[in-house]
């Protein structure tokens, strides 16, 4: 399968939340999500099983993840990714794999946690390279800000890690002030909460970039574990 087969299954005056051949689309400039009942994930529209789930957010062409989903093939894995184009290559990775523990999300992270997942779903989550908007002007579009780390709060199962990687030193300390002033979650570092080394963490396109040209990697790592 190329990505270009991929179709989007619904023109813009149509659009609609639509689950359909390993892709769950969830539209932009829409107000009706409550309308759509996402099924079980146990379902056969779904994963068609009952496992842990795993959650990317930012997924881009899916190289971490299908690697993942390839390496461990008893857990469930979701990957979630804005731009169809990008999701549409992760969609052709999940046939040409034959993936059947991988479901692409084509949509907005904070908008698809909100409206489609049910409280303690995942068993793991992780952000790898989120868009850093650099300007000051342009860092209040970014995703790793309250709003969407209480809803991922609300999605992890207690006790679970969430893993946020980032180049961006501008970025980790407001992900880490933020993570350290919202309730649930608890740092696994100690000051400054973060690793810049973690051997079998994986690779991705930006990973691979970045690395490049020399910068440094930060996983942050917080662990669910109700109130402080
Ligand atoms: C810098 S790329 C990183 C891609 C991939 N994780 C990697 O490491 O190669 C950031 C990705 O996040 C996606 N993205 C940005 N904001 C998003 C959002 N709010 N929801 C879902 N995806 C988003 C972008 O389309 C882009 O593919």
């Amino acid at each position: 399968m190329k990505p270009k087969q991929l179709k989007i299954p619904f023109s813009w005056k149509e659009r609609r939340p639509f689950l359909s051949d390993r892709v769950f689309y969830v539209p932009n400039y829409y107000d009706r999500h409550e309308e759509y009942q996402f099924p079980s994930w146990s379902s056969s529209a779904v994963f068609g099983r009952t496992a842990p789930i795993e959650v990317e957010y930012c997924a881009g062409n899916g190289e971490w993840i299908v690697a993942k989903a390839l390496a461990h093939p008893e857990r469930d894995w979701v990957a979630v990714e804005i731009q169809f184009e990008r999701a549409r290559k992760i969609w052709s990775k999940i046939h040409n794999f034959h993936l059947s523990n991988l479901l692409v999300v084509c949509g907005e992270a904070l908008t698809f946690t909100k409206h489609y997942v049910q409280a303690g779903t995942f068993s793991a989550s992780y952000v790898n390279f989120p868009d850093p908007w650099p300007k000051p002007k342009h860092e209040k579009k970014r995703l790793l800000q309250e709003p969407f780390l209480l809803e991922l709060a609300r999605v992890a199962q207690e006790g679970s890690i969430v893993t946020l990687v980032t180049d961006h030193a501008g970025y980790v300390a407001q992900i880490v002030e933020t993570l350290e002033k919202l309730p649930f979650w608890l740092s696994c570092h100690p000051s400054p909460h973060y690793i810049t080394d973690y051997p079998g963490y994986g690779t991705s396109y930006f990973d691979s970039l970045w690395r490049e040209q020399g910068l440094n990697v930060h996983y942050i790592q917080y662990k669910k574990g109700g109130e402080r």
